[in-house]
């Protein structure tokens, strides 16, 4: 019935989707990251729960909580617990170092529909930190108390390829679905042929039916023909920063900057528009949202012909799945939880 609604609200003229800065402060400085500061104060619950309920009468049933990192909000579940009551959603992009057994059990009773924890390598380097050793104990506590859903992000580039298909592996054998972005520069992609081949191979060994599309777009510009999307950012796409300031995403201003509470649906409209840096585009949560919102039944018969002509690859690593109920690691990752 929910996704029936959701459904629905992809043909609408209103926001979909928000990614809501609850915090700029960060915990890491991850070398490929300019979304972060280390002195940023939370910001405060009430403004954050006056921005929720404005995004939702502008229609927003899905409401992404990010920094920064979101954990060092100290009101976190709360914040999740609001947008639920609201009838969102919910889910939190976050490194994971700072889960631990009571904010899980917290987040689990404000209700929180998904996690996504960002890991780049199996070793932390100076580059970034986020690597899977760090991170075995979370994720061994995700695997047994959490009752939302988990999968994990990986950032692709020249400080991350080398690990890249050891990070991969691990992660599909402890059973956790994997999502792969590739870096942006201020929002640029710059994909190189090595990072194309890490692709390549990511795409023939993972059934992942939310690649397709992103895949097809990338080889299109790489083989300079048109890619056809437009950039649904200010309309169905909503990036709220810390003042409030609603973006196109996180890295590009809307042409009209409004504050979230003065923004209108004809302000949504007046957005959906093509952005002079769809060209370049590196911005993967608002190319994949700007995918399914701006040609839906195209997209979902890409993902479905590329779920058919994957059928020998096994389990999808696509889609969100409950943490408590992934499969059994496997010996081999059971080692690296438990290590
Ligand atoms: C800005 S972070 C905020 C949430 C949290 N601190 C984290 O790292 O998950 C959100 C996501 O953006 C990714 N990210 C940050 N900078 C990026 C870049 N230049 N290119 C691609 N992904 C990037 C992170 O790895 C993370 O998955
Ligand atoms: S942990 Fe997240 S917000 Fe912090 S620096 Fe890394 S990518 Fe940026
Ligand atoms: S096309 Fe959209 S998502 Fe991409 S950089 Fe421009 S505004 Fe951001």
């Amino acid at each position: 019935m929910r996704k029936l609604a959701t459904l629905k609200r992809l043909f609408d003229d209103r926001a979909l989707y928000c990614q809501l800065i609850v915090t700029r402060k960060c915990n890491l400085a991850c070398g490929y990251c300019n979304e972060f500061d280390q002195v940023s104060r939370p910001v405060p619950f009430d403004t954050l729960v006056q921005r929720m309920d404005h995004l939702v009468a502008l229609g927003v049933t899905i409401m992404d909580f990010l920094g920064g990192e979101p954990l060092l909000h100290p009101r976190i579940a709360e914040l999740v617990a609001h947008a639920k009551r609201k009838g969102c959603w919910t889910n939190i992009i976050t490194n994971g170092l700072l889960l631990s057994e009571k904010l899980i059990a917290a987040l689990n009773d404000a209700g929180l529909d998904s996690m996504c924890v960002s890991i780049d390598r199996v070793t932390p380097t100076d580059f970034t930190h986020k690597g899977l050793r760090p991170l075995r104990k979370k994720l061994r506590a995700l695997r047994t108390d959490a009752r939302f859903q988990v999968e994990t992000n990986t950032v692709l580039c020249e400080e991350t390829l080398d690990e890249f298909e050891a990070l991969v592996t691990e992660l599909k054998r402890l059973g956790f679905p994997v999502r792969c972005g590739v870096r942006h520069y201020d929002g640029r992609l710059e994909l190189n042929e090595r990072l194309r081949a890490k692709l390549d191979w990511f795409d023939a060994h993972f059934r992942h039916w939310r690649i397709a599309p992103m895949m097809d777009l990338y080889r299109a510009r790489s083989e300079a023909r048109p890619a056809e999307w437009k950039c649904t950012g200010g309309y169905k796409f909503l990036y709220v920063d810390e003042f409030g300031t609603v973006k196109a995403c996180s890295q590009v201003a809307l042409p009209t900057p409004r504050n979230v509470l003065e923004l209108s649906v004809a302000d949504l409209k007046a957005n959906d528009r093509h952005k002079p840096c769809e060209t370049d585009c590196g911005v993967s949560c608002v190319i994949q949202t700007s995918l399914i919102t701006d040609r839906p039944f195209r997209y979902a018969a890409r993902c479905v012909q590329h779920l058919l002509a994957t059928r020998g690859n096994g389990v999808a690593y696509g889609g969100f799945r409950k943490a408590s109920a992934l499969p059994a690691a496997p010996e081999r990752a059971a080692d690296v939880l438990a290590s």
